[in-house]
């Protein structure tokens, strides 16, 4: 039997029987940042092959066109949380991940068969920017937090990976369509992701999660945390400014919004355009004619050795917002939410001494429906909100939004 057929059967089934406890409020998943920059690869070039790989899966999906990756060996700067496989749980390091939606484990960390576990017949392949991940398909028992179990979760279990150190998987939370064309044999049905499942199971009564994260200078730090089912107000100032998902493809097959860029007062970075939100992206990436207009307004020059924009001393002194408006909501990303985190320069291979900005270019240019990627260095300046059940995004003002952190 196929996992996603028998899936339908089981949550039929639970929807005949009583349905499990619903907790009043959100559950929260405490997340830590890591930075592990060993690879050859510059941190630009990691998140260059993400954004192509994301635009050409999507792309690929739309109009039946082959995929083609460019491999990379860094991952660089990654979201990890620790999520439990049955009963008794063993717990893994999952990367978080909102650009792609299945759930897989064992990368590293060896899966352990438990009475939880129903067997189907399917492998499923998912190709990263990285690597491909190849592996069986299973149900288990997902512990993500105490209360916020799912009993019978689609999961992955690795056969064969590579460029995984440190993580045993992916916690994929991207929309469910992703999922689509991951299965061996093939099925027509989407997989349900974690989000989708505790939703159906009624654990959570709204379906969406808010994510909190934060800028840190430390190459470790527990400083984030995804909720499910509602937003954790003490992470956020303010309300939550929504913008529907974009129709615009391909960004409508990801965490996709519309969105404007000026910098200070008047000069336009981007008009109003297409590009995605995404939590395995770490710069906060643009068109190659927004990158222009940016490289113009702040005279800063690349940086052979990390691949980043570089500025002077006196440059950044004068360095101005940065302006972002989706449906009409403009918020301010100050000039120094724009740096690299110095004291992790000799982090990413540059020096101590330099400020590095993590504006860069997607190498294409904006029109294509693709046009910029709002990833960590925007993310920790902004609460965000991912609402599923009314195809939304959501930001706010947080604590961080205007600190100086470096
Ligand atoms: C960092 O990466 C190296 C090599 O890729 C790996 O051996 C190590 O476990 C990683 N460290 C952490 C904390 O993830
Ligand atoms: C986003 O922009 C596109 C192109 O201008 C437009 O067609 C669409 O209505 C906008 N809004 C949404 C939610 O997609």
């Amino acid at each position: 039997m196929h996992c996603s057929s028998l899936l339908s059967t089981i949550l039929l089934a639970l929807t005949a029987v009583a349905k499990p406890v619903v907790i009043d409020s959100f559950v929260t998943l405490p997340i830590s940042k890591r930075v592990n920059f060993t690879g050859t690869s510059t941190i630009l070039e990691r998140d260059l092959a993400r954004a192509k790989h994301l635009r050409a899966r999507a792309e690929a999906r739309l109009s039946g066109r082959a995929i083609v990756n460019e491999p990379v060996d860094n991952q660089a700067v990654t979201y990890v949380a620790a999520v439990g496989v049955g009963s008794p749980a063993t717990t893994f390091q999952l990367l978080v991940d909102t650009g792609s939606s299945n759930t897989w484990v064992g990368a590293t960390q060896a899966y352990v068969r438990t009475s939880t576990r129903v067997e189907c017949t399917a492998t499923s392949t998912v190709a990263y920017h990285w690597m491909t991940w190849i592996g069986n398909e299973f149900l288990d028992q997902v512990t993500i937090a105490p209360g916020l179990v799912i009993p019978s979760q689609s999961i992955g279990v690795a056969t064969s990976s590579d460029g995984f150190e440190g993580v045993d998987g992916i916690l994929g939370i991207g929309p469910v369509d992703l999922t689509l064309d991951t299965l061996s044999p093939a099925t027509t049905s989407t997989i349900p992701t974690v989000t989708d499942n505790l939703f159906s199971q009624g654990t959570i009564t709204s379906h969406l999660i808010g994510i909190s994260f934060e800028p840190t200078t430390q190459v470790e730090a527990l400083n984030g945390e995804i909720t499910w089912g509602g937003t954790d107000s003490s992470k956020f100032s303010g309300s939550i400014n929504f913008t529907p998902v974009t129709t615009t493809e391909p960004a409508s097959e990801f965490w996709g919004i519309n969105q404007s860029i000026r910098y200070g007062a008047s000069t336009t970075i981007q008009g109003n355009t297409a590009g995605i939100v995404d939590t395995g992206t770490t710069l906060l990436m643009i068109s190659s004619n927004g990158f222009s207009a940016y490289t113009r307004a702040t005279g800063a020059v690349t940086d052979r050795t990390t691949g980043l924009l570089r500025i002077t001393a006196a440059q950044f002194s004068s360095l101005q917002s940065l302006f972002f408006t989706t449906n009409g909501v403009t918020l301010e990303f100050t000039a120094n939410a724009q740096l690299w985190p110095r004291a992790l320069n000799t982090a990413i291979g540059g020096q101590a001494n330099q400020i590095y900005l993590i504006v860069a270019s997607l190498g294409t240019p904006s029109g294509e429906g693709f046009d910029f990627v709002n990833g960590f260095a925007f993310l920790e300046r902004f609460y965000s909100v991912f609402d599923t059940g009314n195809k939304r995004v959501g930001f706010a003002t947080t604590p961080f939004t205007t600190a100086t952190t470096n």
